[in-house]
């Protein structure tokens, strides 16, 4: 943030307190602020300003085609011979060029014809054409045709049109091509299906799907006890994945430990992210262990009104020391400069801390609500469903700014306190909130704060246990032939009720599909409610949850449905 440009010359200089509360207007960086809010009481009321706009729609009112590419992976190595794009060709209301209209019947009518190219050498990767208002057109093509492998990402551009020639597009993006890492391990995110590939030895050096699920790990009462029978015992419950609490030179035995057996972690930079040397040192210290899975960098930057700058700088030097892991950014804010604070990360995690709290007043005698307060979970109405809609919103808000969708993780609480969170989540609020998650798309767990109540710890463990193996896992990081999570509306006949969230993967090479149910109520459901699945014939297996679903003609079925219930279902599908 440039306070330069928020101050008004008359607000410069000493200030008394008593001037700050009878400020009525302004936006003064001395006061106490959380998401850009005041959050105590004796301050103005003002906009914090930071919202993402819907835009608006181009005056025309015709279909503009939005051409956007990325590499099918976030890296590629030297020993591999092919690599991959992604080309979505959709209309949008907001962004893109007009698509003229044609009365063509050629085979080139509606379809945009384009070339992608090296910059450098303006050797052409990938000759092809896609149909209008498409997404996800994969292209192979030979990487050898980019150069040497190398460190530094080589530019590659999208030149395009219509059969007439006119008008035309260009897009430009980046694309890695790495020599090959033995050592340590190599984390790479899939930029169409979301997912993390890491390969280290434990994986025999092949790219294997991995779905982080794990907790943010403390120093005090864990990680500084040094002992590797706590590691173990986190492990045991099927956790995969951790993000310590505390730096290689804190705790050089329980992460080396960790190498040894394969338990991920995300290296933790929070401390010193904004401090070059410190990211620096970290880095170097960090980067050829093969448990690393990528890289923290800022929490809650967007709470804390951090200067933007400083988690893209911290990104760009991770990725000039260490191109082979990506640098992940918490958000805590529901709509405070998106675009800024996300700019900085490959990945996103994403707080929402909605259960006991009281959502509309603060423990600062505060009124919470869109410009003002801090009721521990912004814009929250501190129920299940907060979870999903503020998944759904960062979707949107990259949608609104024409952004390609990163990957997102989920930060689940397991925690009380601070008054502002007056009670754990319950076992079944738990798996509900992590449910959500995956039907909205996240693709990872990492969950604030471990040590955790005895009772969460196995909670998460026993979902973790299901989700971070096959089959599941295979549905949720998704790869090729995979598709989803695909929104399905659940239905409760003769009601009205719609607090019932499903979603489907669909495996077409093996024809199944996994179906993710959530009884986002609080009551029991002592109805029939009917998930549609597109060609669904038998229920294969019940993998999460005691629900006992059937399948009646392409519906997904059950009599009864508890509060909060929670499912994971394959199904067979007709072939
Ligand atoms: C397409 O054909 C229709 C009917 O012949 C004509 O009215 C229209 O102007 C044509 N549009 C274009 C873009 O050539
Ligand atoms: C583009 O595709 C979307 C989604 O499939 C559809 O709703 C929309 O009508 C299409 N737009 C045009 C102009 O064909
Ligand atoms: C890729 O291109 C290189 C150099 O042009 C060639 O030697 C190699 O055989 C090609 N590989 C494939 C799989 O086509
Ligand atoms: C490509 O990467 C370079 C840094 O190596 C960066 O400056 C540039 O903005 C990137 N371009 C795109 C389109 O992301
Ligand atoms: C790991 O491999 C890289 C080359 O890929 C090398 O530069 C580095 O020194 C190796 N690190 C260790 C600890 O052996
Ligand atoms: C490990 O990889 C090597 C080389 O690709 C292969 O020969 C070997 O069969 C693999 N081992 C396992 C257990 O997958
Ligand atoms: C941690 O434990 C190991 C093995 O028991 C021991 O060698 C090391 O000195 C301990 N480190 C600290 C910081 O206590
Ligand atoms: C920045 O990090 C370095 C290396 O860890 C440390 O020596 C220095 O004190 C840090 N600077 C600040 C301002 O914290
Ligand atoms: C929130 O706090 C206010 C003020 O103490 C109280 O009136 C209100 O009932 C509380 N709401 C909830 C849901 O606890
Ligand atoms: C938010 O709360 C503040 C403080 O009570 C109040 O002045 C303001 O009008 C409220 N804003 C909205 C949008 O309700
Ligand atoms: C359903 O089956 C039909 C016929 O086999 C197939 O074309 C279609 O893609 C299938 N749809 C889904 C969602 O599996």
């Amino acid at each position: 943030m440039v306070w330069s440009q928020l101050w008004t010359p008359a607000v410069t200089g000493v200030l008394l307190v008593s001037q700050v509360h009878t400020q009525q207007t302004g936006n003064n960086p001395d006061w106490p602020r959380w998401c850009g809010k005041v959050y105590e009481a004796g301050y103005p009321n003002f906009d914090p300003g930071g919202q993402t706009p819907q835009p608006r729609p181009h005056p025309c009112g015709c279909p503009l085609l939005h051409v956007q590419f990325q590499p099918r992976y976030s890296l590629y190595l030297s020993s591999e011979s092919q690599g991959e794009f992604v080309v979505n060709a959709d209309f949008s209301p907001f962004h893109g060029t007009i698509w003229p209209p044609t009365n063509s019947s050629t085979q080139w009518a509606n379809r945009f014809i384009f070339s992608i190219n090296s910059v450098e050498t303006d050797v052409p990767l990938v000759q092809a054409t896609v149909p209008v208002n498409t997404t996800g057109n994969r292209f192979q093509f030979n990487l050898s045709r980019l150069g040497p492998p190398r460190l530094d990402p080589y530019p590659v551009v999208l030149y395009g049109a219509p059969e007439s020639g006119q008008p035309s597009w260009t897009v430009i993006a980046n694309i890695s091509y790495l020599p090959d890492k033995l050592n340590g391990s190599v984390t790479r995110t899939d930029n169409l299906k979301g997912g993390l590939w890491v390969k280290n030895a434990a994986s025999n050096n092949t790219f294997a799907p991995y779905l982080p699920y794990g907790f943010y790990a403390s120093h005090d009462n864990f990680l500084r006890e040094n002992d590797t029978k706590l590691i173990d015992a986190y492990q045991n419950l099927g956790l995969t994945g951790m993000v310590p609490l505390a730096s290689w030179s804190e705790i050089p035995e329980m992460l080396s430990y960790m190498d040894d057996i394969d338990l991920k972690y995300m290296y933790n930079l929070r401390y010193g992210y904004k401090n070059v040397s410190y990211v620096t040192e970290n880095v170097l210290q960090a980067r050829d262990h093969p448990g690393i899975f990528a890289y923290w960098t800022a929490d809650e930057p967007d709470g804390w009104q951090d200067p933007f700058d400083l988690s893209v700088q911290a990104q760009s030097l991770i990725h000039q020391l260490d191109p082979y892991h990506p640098a992940v950014v918490t958000l805590n804010c529901q709509n405070y400069y998106f675009k800024e604070y996300s700019s900085g990360a490959d990945i996103i995690m994403s707080d929402v801390y909605p259960i006991g709290i009281n959502s509309t007043f603060s423990k600062w005698g505060t009124e919470c609500n869109v410009t003002h307060g801090d009721c521990g979970c912004d814009n929250c109405q501190g129920i299940v469903q907060d979870v999903s809609d503020r998944l759904d919103t960062l979707s949107e808000y990259e949608k609104w700014l024409g952004l390609w969708p990163k990957t997102k993780f989920h930060n689940p609480q397991s925690f009380h306190g601070q008054d502002y969170w007056l009670r754990d989540p319950t076992v079944e609020e738990e798996h509900a909130m992590n449910v959500l998650a995956f039907n909205h798309g996240m693709k990872g767990i990492i969950s604030w704060l471990w040590p955790s109540s005895t009772v969460l710890a196995e909670a998460h463990g026993k979902l973790a246990k299901v989700v971070t193996r096959s089959p599941v896992k295979e549905f949720l990081v998704g790869g090729d032939g995979v598709d989803g999570p695909g929104r399905v509306e659940a239905r409760v006949p003769g009601t009205g009720i719609e607090i019932v969230d499903a979603a489907v993967w669909v495996d077409k090479t093996r024809n199944k599909a996994l179906i993710g149910v959530v009884n986002g109520g609080y009551a029991d459901i002592e109805r029939r409610v009917e998930v549609p699945v597109v060609n669904a014939t038998t229920v294969d297996k019940t993998l999460w949850g005691g629900v006992e679903w059937r399948v009646e003609g392409e519906l997904l079925v059950v009599d009864r449905l508890p509060a909060l219930a929670t499912s994971f279902v394959l199904v067979n599908l007709r072939g």
